[in-house]
Order: structure tokens, then C-alpha cells, then sequence
């Protein structure tokens, strides 16, 4: 059994209930700056519950940290994880910067620690069988791939929690950092990186530091593009979107965490339902990694990589002009 202990308890409380529902996985404790928050969950999950990180790497029977705290605590959090010696997660994005991902990922390296990154959409069906596809050329050559979302996020959305969220130090961005950066993710491990970006953050409405709507158009080094569009303000959650064709084929999931998708290409969805996905979750996934040493879906280097496309996006919008990606960095 893996020991695992979640750090952050808002979207955390989530992934500790599903480690109580992952075999080889076992919840040995949480933790939250909340006190109550981090007894109320203990005590739903029958794990043990502490408001101390200290405390919480002190425990021999716990082998692997979630850490679910707001982003831009993560690389942190992740390092004192990493030096106690646990194998590290965290959630999505890997944190607000390619520098701090660097001293995360240099930290794991340095204790010989796993280093994962939960982007949950990596593990959807749909998702995988796409991404599989694409490598095994069965789309032919990449023409484009387009990744939208249209969501809804009020005002409260950004005070809850002490109001990190939009804020450059703690969310590293608005709607493409926080929501998008599951779409981008996406996007990048179907189209490989971009050579050149132009980004567009600039349309504000919350009252935030960051942006509302944010554009970003891609050029690839095979000749393909990539187009990202994203809002918090559209009048409610309308769509979470990827799109990707090439020359054989294309494809739209409409919800890209679900993987409902159409297809568009002769027995195109066939030949995607014959490949098999074999791990269905960031929990799975480490298990897995632990016991079989098997390599984990979104490791820190892949981690950093919508990091470093987000960072050149903003570099771009604030240039206004097309950037090499990582000329941010
Ligand atoms: N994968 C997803 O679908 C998904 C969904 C929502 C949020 N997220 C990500 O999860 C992270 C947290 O978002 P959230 O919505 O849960 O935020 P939240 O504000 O609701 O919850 C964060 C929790 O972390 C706790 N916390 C903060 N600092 C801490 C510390 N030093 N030690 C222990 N606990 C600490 C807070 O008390 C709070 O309970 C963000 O990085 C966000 O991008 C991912």
C-alpha cells in the first residue's frame, strides 16, 4: 500500500476521497490551515487530520503528498515535500512559474522523488486514445488544433478563499492559468510545442488582476497551428472544448473532461476505440509508478511546459507582438 497524504482541502477533499477509493493507495492523513475544514474531512474519510505540513512529513506511513493548495504555493510546498523525502503531486497548473517549477523539479531530482502534475483530463478515454492517435499517425499531418472554453465565474468565485484566484502571485494568471490551463495542457500534448506565440490577455472584466479573456495564436514547427480561446465571462459554463485535425482525420471533443467527442474521418472513432487507456487517474497513476515503476502521465518536465507556453503567452500580450516560445523565461 502507497501512503498518501493531501495537502489543501478545497479541491483536494476531492482527490482524498478518491485515494480511499484507489486499491493500492491508502489515506493516511490531511491537512489544511483550516482547522475545522481539516477535521471535518478527516473525520468523513477516517483518516487522520492535522493543520501542520510539518507534522504531516514528520509520518513514516506516508509516502506521497497531493498537494492542493493555491497555485502558486505548490512548488513550495512541493520542495519540503520532496526533502522529506515523500514523492510529490500537484494539482494543476505546476505552479505560477517556470522558475519555481524548475526548483520543484531540480528538488525531486535531487531526493530521488516522484514528481507528478494532476492534469485529470490526461486521463480521459477520449483524450488519451487522441493523443495515442496522433503520435501513431493515424490523423496524418497535424493541420490545426484548437482548444475553447466558454465558462462563467462570479464575483464570489474570486474572494472565496482569501481572494487568490486572479491574482498574479497566486493563480499566475486569469482564465487561461487557472480554468485553461487544463485545455492548453491538452493542447500541447496532442501538438507538441509551439516555436511562436501570439498572445492576447489583455480584456479584463472581474474586478482581478489578471485577464478575463485570453487569446493565443500558435505556429508549430511542422507548419500546423493551434488556436486558444478562453473567458470567465461567457453568460454561463457553456463549453470546454478541443478540437484537432490533420490530413486523415479530425476530431471535436466537446468536453474535454468527459470526452464526449465527434469524429469526423472514415472508421475514425473505431480505430480510436481499439486503443486501450490504461490508468484512469492521478491516484492510479502513482500507484502504479510506485509499485511498478511505470513512467507517470504528466511528470514536471511535462508539467512545466504549459507553465512556459502560458508565461510566453502573457509575455506576448504585453509586447503585442509574436514571441519564440520561452523568450519570457
Ligand atoms: N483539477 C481541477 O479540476 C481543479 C479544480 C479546482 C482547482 N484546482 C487547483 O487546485 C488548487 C486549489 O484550488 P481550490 O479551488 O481548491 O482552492 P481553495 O481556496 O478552495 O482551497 C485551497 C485550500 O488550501 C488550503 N491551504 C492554503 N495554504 C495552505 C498551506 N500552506 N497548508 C495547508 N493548507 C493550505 C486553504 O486553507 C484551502 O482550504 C489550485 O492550484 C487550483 O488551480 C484544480
Amino acid at each position: 500500500m502507497v501512503g498518501f497524504a493531501v495537502v489543501g482541502l478545497g479541491m483536494g477533499r476531492g482527490r482524498a476521497k478518491l485515494v480511499t477509493q484507489t486499491e493500492g493507495a491508502r489515506l493516511v492523513c490531511v491537512c489544511d490551515l483550516h482547522e475545522e475544514l481539516a477535521r471535518e474531512v478527516g473525520e468523513e474519510l477516517s483518516c487522520d487530520w492535522t493543520t501542520s505540513l510539518d507534522d504531516t512529513l514528520a509520518r513514516d506511513d506516508v509516502d506521497a503528498v497531493l498537494v492542493m493548495t493555491p497555485s502558486g504555493l505548490h512548488a513550495k510546498i512541493g520542495v519540503q515535500v520532496a526533502r522529506a523525502g515523500k514523492h510529490v503531486v500537484t494539482t494543476k497548473p505546476m505552479d505560477v512559474s517556470t522558475a519555481a517549477c524548475d526548483e520543484l523539479i531540480a528538488a525531486a531530482k535531487s531526493t530521488d522523488v516522484l514528481l507528478g502534475i494532476d492534469y485529470q483530463s490526461r486521463y480521459v478515454d477520449t483524450n488519451f486514445r487522441v493523443a495515442t492517435a496522433l503520435q501513431q499517425g493515424i490523423f496524418g499531418r497535424p493541420l490545426l488544433g484548437e482548444v475553447r472554453f466558454k465558462w462563467f465565474r462570479s464575483n464570489e468565485y474570486f474572494e472565496h478563499g482569501g481572494g487568490w484566484r486572479g491574482t498574479w502571485a497566486m493563480d499566475g494568471g486569469g482564465s487561461l492559468a487557472n480554468q485553461g490551463s487544463h485545455l492548453i495542457d491538452l493542447l500541447l500534448w496532442f501538438m507538441g510545442d509551439p516555436t511562436q506565440v501570439y498572445g492576447d490577455a489583455s480584456i479584463m472584466n472581474h474586478d482581478i488582476e489578471t485577464e478575463d479573456v485570453g487569446l493565443a495564436i500558435l505556429k508549430f514547427g511542422n507548419g500546423a497551428r493551434g488556436v486558444i480561446v478562453g473567458t470567465t465571462t461567457f453568460p454561463t459554463n457553456a463549453y470546454f472544448s478541443a478540437e484537432v485535425h490533420g490530413t486523415e482525420g479530425g476530431i471535436l471533443i466537446d468536453a474535454a473532461l468527459d470526452g464526449t467527442a465527434r469524429y469526423f474521418g472514415d472508421d475514425l472513432e473505431q480505430k480510436l476505440a481499439a486503443i486501450d487507456n490504461p490508468i484512469h487517474n492521478i491516484v492510479e497513476d502513482l500507484v502504479a509508478a510506485v509499485t511498478q515503476g511505470t513512467q507517470l502521465r504528466v511528470d514536471g518536465a511535462e508539467g512545466r511546459r504549459t507553465v512556459a507556453l502560458l508565461e510566453t503567452i502573457y509575455a506576448s500580450s504585453k509586447a503585442q507582438t509574436a514571441l519564440a516560445l520561452g523568450a519570457a523565461s
